[in-house]
């Protein structure tokens, strides 16, 4: 009895909600419910973070947060449907928080966790396996190493198809499960009208070869007026793709570019790391150098969210501090693809 007061005493003084209701629930007070935006996002192929306004972005947090909230309400609208879940390179998070999000909605999943076990290892064209998709399913979550396999599927598919990470280009629904992050973590800054002061934000990796870093700050042009500055820390001497850095300031985000790790991290509200990186052949790990751990000079306000699988470059000692959100960053995944999948095949009204 004492032992279970004890743990219950614990729960309840974490500083992280992973128990996920009550930042969902501010979010849902937080956005006036308006689904027509959502409209333009059925039976669409989702590749780019490039395909999102704002207002669909509020809605599919607003729509998150219900799923996150009230799962009774859930009604097993894709009973009958079949998801093709295709990852021809490893994921943790994506295949497992996607192929979730469909049984919670009531579909069936047929899943491919190895290219080796496809066509793929014949030599077949990724044209010729969509052709074969599109009679097996409803929809593709696709995982692929090169950034052009998803493009050649979309010319023949004739069901939506879901970019679930392609090489180094887009990692697009892993962005919306940052923005939900976000959102959750302080709605009115990024809404207003009452804006608080503008938030800094330091993104730890590289623009122009991550695809997470590179979806991410897509979808922050659209709460620009909410972010001070982007802090892009990074030793490499030419993080940005030709254009990219461009296009953002067109936005409004205001960038700098510094490997002063130390001097910079005080003054963030917002660290974003990610470590890895696709390099064609494999893998690279980025950024052992700019290591955080329980020690490292964070506001005490501050969060850290990093898409996760981590390196040596997120210490554990920060899980049990209040800066980790990436842990409920990756818990409410699970939720905003439930939301798009609900919006592309048209089930949430
Ligand atoms: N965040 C992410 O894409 O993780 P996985 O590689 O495990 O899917």
């Amino acid at each position: 009895m004492i032992e279970a007061q004890r743990l219950v005493t614990q729960l309840d003084e974490r500083p992280l909600d992973l128990r996920g209701f009550d930042r969902p629930r501010m979010l849902l007070t937080s956005i006036v419910e308006d689904l027509k935006p959502l409209l333009e996002l059925v039976k669409r192929p989702i590749v780019s973070a490039r395909q999102f306004n704002r207002d669909q972005l509020l809605q599919l947090a607003r729509l998150a947060a219900r799923f996150e909230t009230q799962p009774q309400l859930i009604t097993r609208p894709l009973t009958g449907k079949i998801l093709i879940s295709a990852f021809y390179e490893p994921s943790t998070r994506t295949r497992l928080s996607f192929e979730s999000a469909w049984h919670r909605l009531g579909g069936d999943i047929m899943s491919i966790t190895d290219a080796t076990s496809t066509g793929i290892a014949k030599g077949e064209s990724y044209a010729d396996i969509a052709q074969m998709l599109n009679s097996y399913g409803d929809l593709i979550v696709l995982r692929d190493a090169n950034d052009h396999s998803v493009y050649e599927m979309l010319d023949v598919l004739r069901i939506p198809i879901i970019n679930g990470g392609n090489g180094c280009d887009e990692h697009p629904t892993q962005a919306l499960a940052d923005i939900y992050a976000l959102l959750k973590w302080n709605p009115h800054a990024f809404m207003g009208p009452d804006f608080g002061p503008p938030l800094r934000f330091g993104i730890i990796g590289i623009p122009s070869r991550m695809r997470t870093v590179r979806s991410l700050l897509l979808l922050l042009r659209h709460f620009a007026p909410a972010i001070a500055e982007i802090v892009i820390i990074t030793d490499d001497l030419d993080p940005f793709d030709e254009h990219q850095l461009e296009d953002l300031n067109a936005a409004g985000l205001a960038i700098r570019v510094t490997d002063d790790f130390e001097r910079e991290l005080p003054r963030l509200d917002v660290v974003y790391q990610n470590a890895i990186l696709w390099s064609g052949d494999g893998y690279e790990s980025f950024g052992e150098k700019f290591r955080l751990d329980s020690e490292a000079p964070l506001k005490s306000s501050a969060i850290v969210l990093h898409p996760l699988a981590r390196g040596p470059e997120l210490s554990t000692s920060l899980d049990q501090t209040s800066h980790n959100w990436y842990f409920a960053q990756a818990h409410g995944a699970v939720f905003v693809r439930m939301a798009l999948l609900s919006a592309v095949l048209k089930v949430f009204m």
